[in-house]
């Protein structure tokens, strides 16, 4: 019995540290509620397996959806691409962001500019602040 208790209790005081651990990354943004999947069907072979990694790798802290529905230019993509990269536990190697930036790079020039309307703008940080205090 006195052992449950303490398992309860230390449960109970990680679980703060956690959803703080999370909390830059858990608001909703526009470009999370599209589509969750790109028809790669007719990509090279090469972007087909840049797919893969991009979506196992820029899933981890929010939704694929988000680099999925979002529109910049290729020069923005390498950088952002590196922005996630350097966030604390990405996950991502150099190469593995070389493979997913070639992909974005790609998805971007051959699905995104052929319908720009159709995608969302990334978000200033001033704007991502802003609905991240509406959500909470
Ligand atoms: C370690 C966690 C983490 C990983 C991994 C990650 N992201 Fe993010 N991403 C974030 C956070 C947090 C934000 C919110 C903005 C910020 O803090 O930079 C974000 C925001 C974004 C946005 C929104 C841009 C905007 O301003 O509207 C895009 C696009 C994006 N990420 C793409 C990616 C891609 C592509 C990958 C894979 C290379 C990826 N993310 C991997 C944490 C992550």
């Amino acid at each position: 019995m006195q052992k449950a208790i303490r398992i309860i209790a230390v449960a109970g005081l990680a679980l703060p540290i956690f959803l703080a651990a999370q909390s830059s990354s858990n608001v909703t943004l526009p470009q999370d509620k599209g589509a969750d999947k790109v028809d790669v069907s007719k990509y090279p072979a090469d972007q087909q397996k840049g797919y893969k990694v991009f979506t196992d790798k820029c899933s981890k802290c929010h939704t694929i959806a988000r680099p999925i529905n979002t529109t910049m230019t290729t020069a923005e993509w390498n950088r952002y691409v590196k922005r996630m990269m350097h966030k604390p536990n990405s996950g991502i190697s150099d190469s593995q962001g070389k493979t997913i930036y070639d992909f974005l790079a790609y998805d971007q020039e051959n699905r995104k500019d052929k319908n720009p309307s159709a995608f969302f703008k990334s978000l200033s940080d001033e704007e991502i602040e802003k609905l991240k205090a509406q959500q909470h």
